[in-house]
């Protein structure tokens, strides 16, 4: 953790999401999309917590929420106790997010973009480049893609770059929206073991969405299975397959697809 930090007692959770809503209004349809609804739950630290949905069931919704980027209609979001909205400031000192369209400037090489943040953050920046450097260099990213513009590099090289610039702020809590999709399986693989080893090293708490099955299943103590913006489910994954059926993928489905029989019952 570094000098910016708030410091932070240890027994209160990581995040502790209370019933947080969020709709949006389709300005096209003009009618209202409910992405989040009544959703709640507390992450002890050092958890990893997955959450898998269709698409369009709110999974970047709650992580945009989380991250103090959205503000929840009803509900509220605390970080290590703090509210998000009260306390917005310090709250982006102790999370980091990593998504898809991963926002750089795109014409700054990797290495300035990795400057910049860790400036934001403050850590020291000679510190910052060599970590940044060794990280890349884990995560299969050649050193001399660190020099060019961040707009020539591929989607999965870019998201390399977010998953190192996550990584050296020191998080103490980590939003990944889909951290690996569009890696190939090797960098996959690699991006994977590098979360599990900062959890380990770090004492890092992590809340991940994906779409991959063996990710979930693999990474994440508990699993939370989100559709049409609510919780169908949330367990380890053993005992969810231990209720649902023999593999998480039936388990998704099976949740999925009782969703969906209960929303035709009731004429939605
Ligand atoms: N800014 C917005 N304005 C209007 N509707 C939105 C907005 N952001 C999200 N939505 C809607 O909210 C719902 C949830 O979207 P969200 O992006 O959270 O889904 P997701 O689970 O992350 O999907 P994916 O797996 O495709 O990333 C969708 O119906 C989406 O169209
Ligand atoms: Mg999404």
């Amino acid at each position: 953790m570094n000098a910016n930090q708030p410091v932070v007692p240890l027994d209160v959770p990581a995040l502790a999401v209370h019933h947080v809503q969020k709709a949006f209004r389709d300005k096209r349809q003009r009618r209202l999309v409910n992405a989040v609804q009544d959703i709640s739950v507390v992450v002890p630290r050092g958890e990893i917590l997955g959450i898998l949905g269709p698409n369009g069931s709110g999974k970047s919704t709650l992580i945009r929420m989380m991250a103090t980027l959205l503000v929840p209609d009803t509900g509220s979001v605390e970080v290590f106790g703090l509210d998000v909205l009260k306390h917005r400031l310090e709250v982006r000192r102790l999370i980091n997010r990593v998504s898809v369209e991963a926002s750089f400037f795109k014409k700054l090489t990797a290495e300035e973009n990795l400057a910049y943040a860790t400036g934001l953050y403050g850590v020291p920046n000679r510190d910052a480049q060599r970590r940044a450097r060794d990280i890349l260099e884990r995560l299969g990213l050649p050193s001399h893609k660190l020099k060019v513009p961040l707009e020539q590099l591929s989607r999965g090289q870019q998201q390399k770059v977010a998953i190192a610039r996550a990584l050296l702020t020191s998080p103490t809590l980590m939003l990944l929206d889909e951290p690996t999709t569009g890696l190939d399986p090797k960098s996959r693989r690699e991006v994977q073991d590098f979360i599990l080893e900062v959890r380990r090293t770090h004492d890092a708490t992590i809340v991940i969405s994906t779409h991959d099955m063996d990710e979930a299943e693999r990474l994440c103590d508990r699993v939370a299975i989100i559709n049409h913006g609510r919780f169908e489910a949330i367990d380890t994954p053993a005992s969810l397959k231990a209720r649902y059926g023999p593999t998480l993928e039936s388990v998704f489905f099976t949740l999925i697809g009782e969703a969906l029989e209960d929303a035709l019952e009731d004429g939605v």
